[in-house]
């Protein structure tokens, strides 16, 4: 049996760059300390800060860290006993272009100031398959129109890559009429989008998170969204 939440959240706070601010300061819209400092503060350096929205236990960041450490990572879940996982790698291996933000990502222009983000990740997000309007959806054209353009560099990248068609679809179409610059859109990410981009790309496609595996073992498809802002 895995360690208990309650040990997780005891070892989170001995971690370095793993931050938990409450919750409650970002409800009543107050700016987090951390917000335009990740360079100077966390990371103390000015390389370029990707951010994975809705990590779980923090592949995406730990994975591109390791490819990438010319560059930073924000792993971003309310849950902190899942990104215990990925914070106690890092600790482990000493990796020190990685840092966990627990919080709810509704908040997350209150963390990051504008233009302090490069990329976003949204990792196998929860499709919200009742959610007509795209206001719950992470990945939606709201979302992306109304909190992570007003934190990500203009020309940044935003990667969807999920297992729902659901969400690919309402997703894709969200974007599609919002008019956003779609570069890569493909429901096959293994079967036919590997063979047909950069290496690059083609290395960070090949992470494979928790829940990614675990669809792949079920004979589910891998889709994939990129946008540029
Ligand atoms: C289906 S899991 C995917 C986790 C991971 N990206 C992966 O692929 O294994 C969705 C994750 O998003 C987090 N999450 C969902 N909605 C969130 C929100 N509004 N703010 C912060 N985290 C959220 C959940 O706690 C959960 O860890």
């Amino acid at each position: 049996m895995g360690k208990g939440k309650l040990v997780k959240w005891q070892e989170l706070a001995t971690f370095d760059r793993v931050f938990e601010p409450p919750l409650e300061e970002a409800v009543a819209g107050k700016d987090s300390a951390l917000r335009g400092r990740w360079h100077a503060e966390v990371f103390g350096d000015d390389r370029p800060i990707t951010v994975e929205l809705g990590c779980g236990k923090g592949e995406y960041t730990i994975g591109q860290a390791r490819r990438f450490p010319d560059r930073n990572f924000v792993g971003v879940d309310i849950k902190g006993h899942r990104f215990w996982r990925g914070a106690k790698i890092s600790n482990e291996e000493g990796i020190t272009n990685a840092a966990f933000l627990r919080t709810r990502i509704e908040f997350i222009e209150r963390y990051f100031a504008p233009g302090e983000v490069e990329e976003i990740w949204l990792t196998f997000s929860d499709p919200q398959p009742k959610d007509e309007k795209g206001t719950k959806r992470i990945t939606s054209e709201i979302f992306v129109e109304q909190r992570y353009k007003n934190i990500i560099k203009p020309g940044g990248r935003i990667h969807v890559k999920s297992d729902s068609p659901l969400l690919y679809e309402l997703t894709k179409e969200g974007y599609e009429r919002s008019g956003f610059d779609i570069r890569y859109a493909s429901d096959d990410v293994y079967g036919e989008l590997i063979h047909r981009v950069p290496d690059a790309l083609r290395d960070l496609l090949e992470i494979r998170t928790f829940y990614e595996q675990m669809w792949l073992d079920e004979g589910r498809k891998i889709h994939y969204l990129q946008i540029v802002v």
